[in-house]
């Protein structure tokens, strides 16, 4: 059993979640107050016998022990499982992530005495009398420079080297953590950072990770950073997070800006949860480590980023990044669906004319809080800047804005936004709504059409279609694949799904296609039970949707240490599998889908039918109501999907064996 099914079969999922909220037992199932939503009749359920949870409240969601404290304690999932881990006793230590702790803990321990020494030199040493000037004339208070840590790197090739190697770190360690650098042809060892002033970048829990070092005139590059190391990875950086996170979740907002001398000067004025992106264009990898504090994002731009569409369409693609919530939502024709929306708002705020947050925050903190709170959602910020920018009286200049704004507003996926914003285009240009209308249309389906065709390129699903020679076998007969499958082990329903998915990634974009023929919901979180299946097809979903390209191994690295194991026996399980062409193998991706919703349905509508007898009981008319309601839609939803197993099964026969299976990995 691997360590996540040993701490999942350890684990009370009662016991844990009554922390949180009281737990009464109602027959095989335990109900409560949702602890993630403020209510006053319960609508939180806990099965204990599948270790899992749901709310069928506002919240909608649930999930396993896994989850549940990921949710509660904004934990990731590797956070989550060394919690766990260590209060039901299952020990992680494999050797391998022994080896990798002892050099990430060495690599911590090195950055931090080079921080301390930097840090030393600049308060003390008389050749950084240059740099405290300079850190003066830019208004940067000793305060703030002691809690930054703010240092100074001689103009020496061997200070910092020498330095760590008289304190006992091996020259091996110091390159490693990307302190020094090796000359190959000299065969020499030499600081990294010389003549500069330097800026510790912590990670979350404020452990030194690199440095940012800043020349002190006018010479170029103006910042060296710490190359990627270990612990150091530019794209995923979010500089000031360790010290902005309780005031982002305070004020339930985080201001994003360019620099580090924005974030440090917005800090000393007491505006403390702003991060910044490191210069980069802002990645999903950002976004989502900011998602676990708030869910509006503000970005400071500068003034020339914010007029480029390029940089827009970047952010928005970013934004669909992030989590998704599923809602009720009404369909036009009239069946309530579950649909998923994103969760977040990204607004923007361009700075005035020539300045950096860093500026204005110095000369004028009242205009940068004006202009926080003056910030403009994406898309409307981009029709400001677009009707600025071209002449909307000339025919030209009508197209201009309409080809620039289609493709933005085809991004919008909520149904209403949307028709808001073609509203708007067409009065901007004074064109009829229907020819806007069309244009969004052809936007989004130019959009999916380059996205194929860049994953064709890739050979992303070329690799995958193995065409077999055709046995004859009718495809129903097919479908009888316990004997093709002898020697596998039988797995869960949602593991076989997951292997399928991991097989073929490209897959989910297909998957998609379909759901929306058959009008049912694209796979999601919701369909996996276990949070490390959850994880993984996360990870598969972003992976897709970045631009790089399918590879196993740059996948796993992504993947928590304690999931490569899952994902090992989830790809040897999938390629175990019989070779099937394409269609066939995402028809059954489909059924199991199917199978795995009316599954959780028929569960859900168990416990709900007994919380709406309560409720009754008890004489709470309202939530017997509301919930009554959810039971109702959850009825639907069986009698929707019903259908579809029936046909699927006509179709390819039923190879699937009963829950009475054990699990992978
Ligand atoms: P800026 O040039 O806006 O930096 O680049 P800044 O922080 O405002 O710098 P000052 O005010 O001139 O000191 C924004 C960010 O882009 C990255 C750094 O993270 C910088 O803070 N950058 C910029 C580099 O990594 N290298 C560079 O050469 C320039
Ligand atoms: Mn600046």
């Amino acid at each position: 059993m691997s360590a996540i099914d040993e701490i999942k079969a350890r684990a009370n999922v009662i016991d844990l979640i009554s922390r949180y909220t009281p737990l009464k037992r109602a027959g095989s199932i335990y109900k409560g107050l949702c602890p993630f939503h403020n209510e006053r009749t319960p609508s939180f359920v806990v099965y204990p016998n599948s270790g899992t949870w749901h709310c069928f409240g506002s919240c909608g969601t649930g999930g396993d022990v896994f989850s549940f404290l990921m949710r509660k304690e904004n934990l990731d999932f590797r956070e989550a499982l060394e919690r766990l881990a260590q209060e039901t006793g299952v020990s992680l230590e494999e050797q391998e992530q022994e080896q990798d702790r002892t050099q990430k803990a060495a690599l911590y321990e090195v950055n931090e005495a080079a921080a301390r020494y930097f840090h030393d030199l600049l308060l003390h040493h008389a050749q950084a009398a240059p740099a405290r000037a300079y850190l003066e004339r830019r208004n940067l208070d000793a305060m703030t420079a002691d809690s930054f840590q703010i240092g100074f790197s001689l103009d020496q090739w061997s200070g910092l080297r020498d330095y760590l190697s008289s304190r006992g770190f091996g020259l091996d360690i110091q390159l490693a953590a990307g302190l020094v650098k090796r000359n190959e042809q000299r065969e020499s060892i030499y600081d990294a950072f010389r003549n500069r002033v330097t800026i510790p970048i912590r990670d979350r829990q404020g452990r030194v990770i690199g440095f940012g070092g800043r020349v002190l005139d006018d010479s170029q590059p103006k910042y060296l950073n710490t190359a990627e190391t270990a612990l150091f990875h530019k794209s995923h950086v979010v500089f000031g997070i360790d010290r902005a996170q309780t005031a982002i979740r305070d004020a339930d907002q985080v201001v994003i800006v360019e620099g580090y001398m924005d974030v440090i000067a917005a800090h000393q004025h007491g505006f403390e949860n702003v991060v910044a992106c490191m210069g980069t264009a802002l990645t999903p990898e950002q976004l989502r480590q900011l998602q676990r504090y708030t869910h509006n994002f503000v970005l400071a731009l500068d003034a020339d980023a914010a007029g480029q569409a390029a940089t827009i369409r970047g952010l928005n693609q970013a934004r669909q990044s992030l989590t998704r919530v599923s809602k009720p939502v009404l369909s036009p024709g009239g069946r309530v669906q579950m649909m998923e929306r994103l969760d977040a708002t990204l607004r923007i705020i361009s700075m005035p004319d020539g300045m950096d947050p860093d500026d204005v925050v110095r000369r004028d903190p009242a205009l940068w809080q004006q202009l926080v709170a003056r910030a403009l959602p994406l898309v409307d910020f981009y029709f400001a800047v677009t009707s600025r920018r071209v002449d909307l009286g000339s025919a030209q200049g009508k197209a201009e804005a309409v080809a620039e704004l289609a493709p933005l507003i085809a991004e919008v996926d909520d149904e209403v936004e949307r028709q808001h914003y073609v509203h708007q285009l067409a009065r901007l240009v004074q064109v009829e709504e229907f020819i806007i209308e069309s244009r969004v249309r052809a936007a989004a389906r130019a959009t999916q059409s380059e996205a194929a065709a860049e994953r064709k390129s890739s050979g992303l699903s070329e690799g995958e279609r193995i065409d077999r020679p055709s046995t004859g076998a009718p495809v129903a007969e097919s479908g009888k694949s316990d004997k093709r499958l002898s020697g596998q082990p039988a797995i869960e329903v949602e593991d076989h799904l997951l292997a399928m998915m991991v097989r073929s990634p490209d897959s989910l974009i297909w998957l998609a296609q379909r759901a929306a023929e058959l009008k049912i919901e694209p796979p999601t979180d919701a369909d996996l039970q276990h949070a490390e299946n959850q994880e993984i097809f996360g990870a598969l979903r972003r992976f897709i949707m970045s631009d790089e390209l399918w590879d196993l191994e740059s996948f796993q690295e992504n993947l928590a240490r304690p999931l490569h194991a899952k994902l090992g026996s989830l790809v040897a399980y999938g390629a175990a599998l019989p070779p099937r062409t394409d269609p066939e193998l995402r028809e059954g991706m489909i059924k199991d889908i199917v199978h795995l919703r009316l599954q959780r349905l028929k569960n859900e509508s168990v416990a709900i039918k007994y919380l709406v007898d309560e409720a009754q009981r008890s004489g709470e008319v309202a939530s017997a109501r509301s919930l009554g309601s959810v039971y109702g839609r959850i009825q639907r939803e069986l009698d929707h999907l019903q259908p579809l197993k029936l046909r699927e099964n006509h179709k390819n026969g039923d190879r699937r064996r009963n829950a009475s299976t054990t699990r992978l990995g």
